[in-house]
């Protein structure tokens, strides 16, 4: 099962916030729940709400009642303003929903239905095209991954956060799936859980052998040598290859790099933002301050006690060993490399140097593009 998905004319959602204890589907047919559905983190991680976004755009579509083709594309401008407000960090909301809109406003697309099947089309491309990155950077992320390893991987980039498989945690996913016998640390990630809630439940499922550890457990771990590589995921990389993601990543990479521990972020493309020329231009979403003082209802300060949430941070690339995306792992300088994972033209170079994988293993992904 997908985290987003269309099923009879609604999109179907897990909703993030009922796991571990109950497995929830929610179905929408109205694009400003889907957005409701965003902000409030029903669905949440920048490919997955990228993808809802999409078939947000879809919905839109369908809902307003429009005489002509002029009448729709003014309507579907305000769905696609109001989505990409939802939450601001993640550049994959903004990026699936111009996309979809881009489809849907060809001068070659006159009449309103063929406006609608053309968005849904675009839709259900930026979904399955996430799923065929995810397998490849699965690929190519688990050569980092050695017999006996300790892993340590913050928040939630697995299926959950994805349409399918996921980013980071699709890394380990593959890494298991070729045999591969590692250990797991997962950061529990305050405020809001989702390493141990989500990521907790995925490897469960999974059957991959983890522990949780209180974030602040972390620096503690990579001291005494307890961990080999660190994996994370992100919202937004820019250009220089600095790395927004869940609070709390720009710490652990200090960390790592303090360790001498790999520091890797499995990144596929739709998430790097080659407009903005380093991190400091990425917008980070401050949440609630209920998430810190009563986290899921429980009440662990008073009301009044001030508090600051900034949800996601930015570590500059410098601590960052590789990028892995669905093109091939990027490395420094990443000026010159990411713009060429974009482009498509990273893998040729490196597998031909010694990486364990070829194109034709690559390929078996290729349907999924369908
Ligand atoms: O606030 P969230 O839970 O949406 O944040 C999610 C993350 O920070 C993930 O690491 C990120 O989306 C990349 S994983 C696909």
């Amino acid at each position: 099962m997908r985290t987003v998905e269309w099923v009879d004319g609604r999109v179907r959602i897990i909703d993030q916030r009922a796991l571990p204890w109950e497995l929830v589907l929610v179905e929408y047919d109205d694009y400003l729940d889907v957005a409701r559905a965003i902000t409030d983190m029903v669905v949440r991680g920048a490919p997955a709400i990228g993808a809802a976004a999409a078939f947000g755009m879809a919905l839109a579509a369908r809902q307003f009642d429009a005489n002509n083709r002029q009448e729709l594309l003014r309507y579907l401008q305000e769905a696609q303003a109001l989505l990409v407000k939802a939450r601001p960090t993640a550049v994959n909301l903004k990026w699936a929903v111009n996309k979809v809109m881009k489809a849907g406003s060809s001068e070659a697309l006159f009449r309103v239905e063929d406006i609608r099947n053309e968005m849904l089309r675009a839709a259900k491309r930026i979904a399955n095209q996430d799923v065929k990155a995810n397998r490849r950077m699965g690929v190519y992320g688990a050569a980092l991954i050695k017999d006996g390893d300790t892993v340590l991987h913050h928040c939630n980039t697995g299926a959950l956060a994805t349409v399918d498989w996921g980013t980071a945690l699709g890394v380990i996913r593959t890494a298991h799936q070729q045999g591969k016998r590692f250990h797991v640390l997962l950061d529990e990630t305050r405020p809001r859980l989702q390493g141990a809630r989500l990521s907790g439940w995925e490897l469960t499922e999974a059957g991959i052998p983890f522990e949780i550890i209180a974030d602040s457990a972390a620096g503690h771990f990579m001291r005494t040598g307890k961990v080999d590589l660190v994996l994370v995921g992100s919202d937004r990389t820019a250009a220089n290859g600095d790395v927004a993601n869940k609070i709390g990543t720009y710490s652990l990479a200090v960390l790592a790099k303090e360790n001498g521990i790999p520091f890797y972020a499995v990144v596929p493309t739709s998430t790097i933002d080659m407009s903005l020329p380093s991190g400091e231009q990425i917008p980070i979403e401050e949440r609630t301050p209920d998430e810190v003082r009563s986290p899921y209802g429980m009440a662990l300060v008073p009301d009044e006690y001030p508090v600051r949430n900034p949800a996601f941070d930015v570590t500059p690339h410098r601590y960052v060993t590789g990028i892995v995306t669905e093109n091939g792992i990027a490395y420094p300088p990443y000026e010159v490399n990411l713009p060429r994972a974009v482009e498509g033209s990273l893998a040729q170079e490196l597998e031909e140097e010694d990486l364990p994988y070829t194109h034709e293993q690559l390929s078996l992904f290729d349907d999924l593009d369908a």
